[in-house]
C-alpha cells in the first residue's frame, strides 16, 4: 500500500513502472475489471477540479472500487472544520485510500505523517501535481516512444505551477531536457532549470503551455490578457514555427486566446484532449499501486 505525494522523491524505476501499468490498463478491452472490489476510496477535493476529480472517479470505478466523493463546498469545512479533522473523519469511517487536493502548501506532507491509509496527491498548492505530470509523460511516451533526449519547453506561470514542478522533477530523472519560458514576475527561483525565450521554446519537441492562474495571482501580475498573449501566448503564427514532429500540451483548464489560441486547442499537433484521456489509465495505475 503506497501513497503518492509527489514525483520529486519517486525513483525513475517507479515512474516507469506506473507508466507501464497505465499502458496495461489502457489496453484492457473491458471497461471494468473489479480488482478493487470491496475497497473504499474517498476523493477529497478542498479545491475545485473537473479533470482530476472525474478521471480519478472513472479510474476507481473501472477498477471496481466503492467511491466516496467529498466536496469541501458542501461539507462541515464550511463550519470551520479543519482539513486534518475532515480526513481523519473519513479514515475513521473505514476508507482504504484517499485522493486529496488542497490549496495550502505543506499540509499534505503533514497529513501523510498522521493518516494511516494511502494518500494520493491530486494537486497541493503550487507544490506538486504528480498524476498530472505522469499523464503528461505518458502522453509524450505514447507519441515519441523514447523519452530520453527529448526537449520540453514549459511556458507560462512557472511560479504558481505545481504541474511545472512535478514535470520538471520527473522528466529530469528520465533524461529529458526541461527548460522554462516565463514572464520575469512568474519565474520560480527555487527550480533548477534554464529559462529561454519564446523563440527558443518553439524549437522544443514538446511545448507545454501553462494556464495563467488568475486565482493565485496578486493584483497586476499580468498587464492584460492581450499583452500576455502577445508576449507568451502560443498563437497560430508562432505555432507555424514548431517542428512538424513537435506536440502541443496544456494541462487545462485553458484560457483560450490567452496562453493558447483557440484554433490550436484541437490542432493535429495538439495532445490536449488525449492528455485528459490518458489521465484515466494513469490514475488506474496509481490507485491500484496504492491498494493492491
Ligand atoms: N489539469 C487539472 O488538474 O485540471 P482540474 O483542475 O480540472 O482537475
Amino acid at each position: 500500500q503506497r501513497s503518492l505525494l509527489g514525483l520529486k522523491d519517486l525513483s525513475k524505476e517507479e515512474i516507469i513502472s506506473i507508466l507501464d501499468r497505465a499502458a496495461y490498463w489502457e489496453a484492457q478491452p473491458d471497461k471494468v475489471k473489479p480488482v478493487l472490489q470491496g475497497k473504499f476510496v474517498a476523493n477529497m477535493f478542498f479545491e475545485n477540479s473537473t479533470r482530476t476529480r472525474f478521471s480519478f472517479e472513472v479510474a476507481e470505478k473501472r477498477l471496481g472500487a466503492e467511491v466516496l466523493n467529498f466536496s469541501a463546498a458542501v461539507s462541515s469545512v464550511q463550519k470551520g472544520e479543519s482539513i486534518y479533522d475532515t480526513v481523519r473523519t473519513l479514515e475513521s469511517m473505514g476508507i482504504d485510500a484517499g485522493v486529496i487536493r488542497l490549496k495550502p502548501i505543506g499540509v499534505l506532507a503533514d497529513l501523510a505523517t498522521k493518516i494511516k491509509v494511502p494518500l494520493i496527491n491530486a494537486g497541493d498548492g503550487n507544490n506538486e501535481h504528480p498524476t498530472q505530470a505522469l499523464l503528461d509523460i505518458y502522453t509524450m511516451r505514447k507519441h515519441f516512444g523514447e523519452l530520453k533526449g527529448l526537449t520540453v519547453a514549459i511556458v507560462g506561470d512557472i511560479l504558481h505551477s505545481r504541474v511545472a514542478r512535478s514535470n520538471l522533477w520527473a522528466l529530469q530523472k528520465l533524461g529529458v531536457q526541461v527548460r522554462f519560458c516565463a514572464p520575469p514576475n512568474m519565474v520560480a527561483a527555487d527550480l533548477a532549470a534554464e529559462y529561454i525565450s519564446m523563440e527558443e521554446a518553439l524549437k522544443a519537441d514538446v511545448i507545454m503551455m501553462l494556464r495563467v492562474q488568475l486565482e493565485r495571482h496578486e493584483n497586476g501580475m499580468i498587464k492584460s490578457a492581450e499583452d500576455y498573449r502577445e508576449h507568451y501566448g502560443l498563437t497560430v503564427e508562432r505555432a507555424q514555427r514548431l517542428a512538424p514532429h513537435a506536440i502541443i500540451m496544456h494541462p487545462a483548464p485553458i484560457n483560450r486566446n490567452v496562453e493558447i489560441d483557440d484554433e490550436l486547442v484541437e490542432h493535429p499537433q495538439s495532445r490536449i484532449f488525449p492528455q485528459m484521456e490518458n489521465g484515466v489509465p494513469v490514475r488506474m495505475a496509481v490507485i491500484e499501486r496504492a491498494l493492491v
